[in-house]
């Protein structure tokens, strides 16, 4: 293939290719691949799509191929509960305002309304005795969006230890980022990333890597799995943070359905955390804010590399990519603080959590082996027979038309499980089991 361009244009741009010119047009002829731009190359070593594109795909196909069939979807983990009345008043008197001059919001602040940052600080820290203040606190438009940007603040010579399976975007970001070295089909596996099984040989709980990490990704209550580690488990990975000058990336997306007495509902819960960890979190799973799209990370002042602090660096970025999240949704999410708001929500909270009981008790009853459900809305479970976790789900979708999510799209140690979300209604995770059980 050949580019012309003007000679003008040639003699400008510093072309190294080999120049055919034609000098009574005035033109340049060259090799068109000399002249492309470049791409960031990293992008081209991450294999297949999103897991949640690649099931929504299949599932599309399926649906149109069978077009009479009543698919039950509890793979990703979306929320199908209505937003909650306190909160949906507040989005209402928030949209008013911006019908008036004298009310109207433009920008929000960069970082987050001092009401919803104060709320959150309040709330989800000092009132559990951890000393988070307004300014350690960034809101944003979602945890996914933070848990994939994060790492831009890290050097790309640190390597990343996670748990294996795990939420995808951990690892697709940092590959993104030329991070993660070098994949291997065969494995499943990258080079330079530092994978901790969590299998139910070690009850899903992650043993401290034998190399040592710069950042490490925590999840608990853990997706996919749907099990969580005690408070004295967790302080045993600050303390090995602090100790090996590690940063932990903590996502605490699930914290609202923690059940049990010994699980920490946020890391600042352990000493030393706050010059170690950094805290994502959702509005998502509590509050159904899945389409509103909120969330905030929280950076401590303490958290340093040398004299550079974290928090400053995240504000940077916040504020030269970020213009804020909208106004309607920060009010939204400060009625998620509110008396109402949080007696709403706990019994929304409570309806999924009564699902992933449900869930758990029927697959038991049909014989699987389950895990989670008690302190996360998903259900992790042992494929049957030999089955690998993708040939799982297009048994379950084809004859019991119901979509979950397979355990080995969260990483290989996931192969032979299969994931199901506590997140539909009532009467289609009923229905849902009732097929199950007559496959
Ligand atoms: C999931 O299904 O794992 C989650 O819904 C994904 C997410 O929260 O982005």
């Amino acid at each position: 293939m050949l580019a012309t361009v003007t000679h003008q244009c040639y003699t400008k741009a510093k072309f190294k290719g080999k120049l055919l010119c034609c000098k009574k047009k005035k033109t340049a002829i060259m090799m068109e691949e000399e002249i492309m731009f470049k791409v960031n190359d990293n992008y081209q070593k991450l294999p297949g799509s999103y897991l949640f594109s690649t099931i929504a795909k299949k599932v599309s196909a399926f649906s149109q191929a069978n077009p009479d069939k009543n698919i039950i979807r509890l793979g990703i983990g979306d929320v199908t509960q209505p937003i909650a009345p306190a909160i949906i008043d507040a989005m209402h008197k928030a949209v008013d305002e911006m019908g008036d001059a004298a009310t109207f919001h433009g920008y929000a602040p960069d970082l987050g309304y001092e009401f919803l940052r104060s709320a959150i600080a309040k709330n989800d820290y000092q009132a559990r005795g951890c000393d988070i203040s307004t300014d350690e606190i960034f809101v944003s438009d979602g945890a996914k969006s933070d848990s994939g940007n994060i790492q831009e603040i890290f050097s790309v010579d640190n390597r990343i230890a996670v748990c294996d399976p795990v939420y995808p975007v951990y690892v697709d970001s940092n590959v993104m980022a030329g991070r993660t070295g070098e994949y291997d089909a065969k494995t499943e596996t990258w080079s330079n990333v530092i994978y901790m099984p969590c299998t139910m040989e070690n009850n899903f709980v992650p043993e401290l890597p034998k190399e040592t990490p710069d950042i490490i990704y925590l999840c608990l209550p853990n997706n996919p799995t749907g099990t969580t580690i005690t408070k004295d488990e967790l302080q045993v990975w600050v303390d090995y943070a602090n100790k090996n000058g590690a940063v932990i990336i903590y996502d605490a997306a699930y914290e609202a359905y923690i059940s049990e007495d010994n699980v920490a509902h946020t890391i600042y819960e352990c000493e030393g955390a706050k010059t170690c960890a950094i805290e994502l979190k959702s509005f998502s799973k509590n509050a159904g804010f899945t389409g509103v799209r909120l969330g905030y990370t929280v950076v401590p002042k303490e958290l340093k590399c040398g004299d550079v602090s974290l928090n400053a660096m995240w504000a940077r970025r916040h504020g030269t990519k970020f213009n804020g999240a909208p106004y309607i949704q920060q009010r939204a999410g400060e009625a998620v603080y509110s008396e109402a708001g949080k007696a709403q929500l706990k019994e929304q909270v409570a309806y999924y959590m009564n699902n992933a009981k449900t869930i758990k008790q029927g697959l038991k009853d049909a014989g699987y082996t389950v895990f989670g459900g008690v302190n996360a809305p998903y259900i992790w479970l042992k494929t049957p027979g030999e089955m690998t976790s993708w040939e799982f789900f297009d048994y379950l979708l084809e004859n019991a038309n119901v979509v979950g999510t397979p355990g080995s799209g969260f990483g290989p140690s996931g192969e032979g499980y299969f994931r199901l979300t506590a997140f539909g209604s009532y009467e289609n995770t009923l229905a849902a089991l009732e097929r199950i059980k007559k496959m």
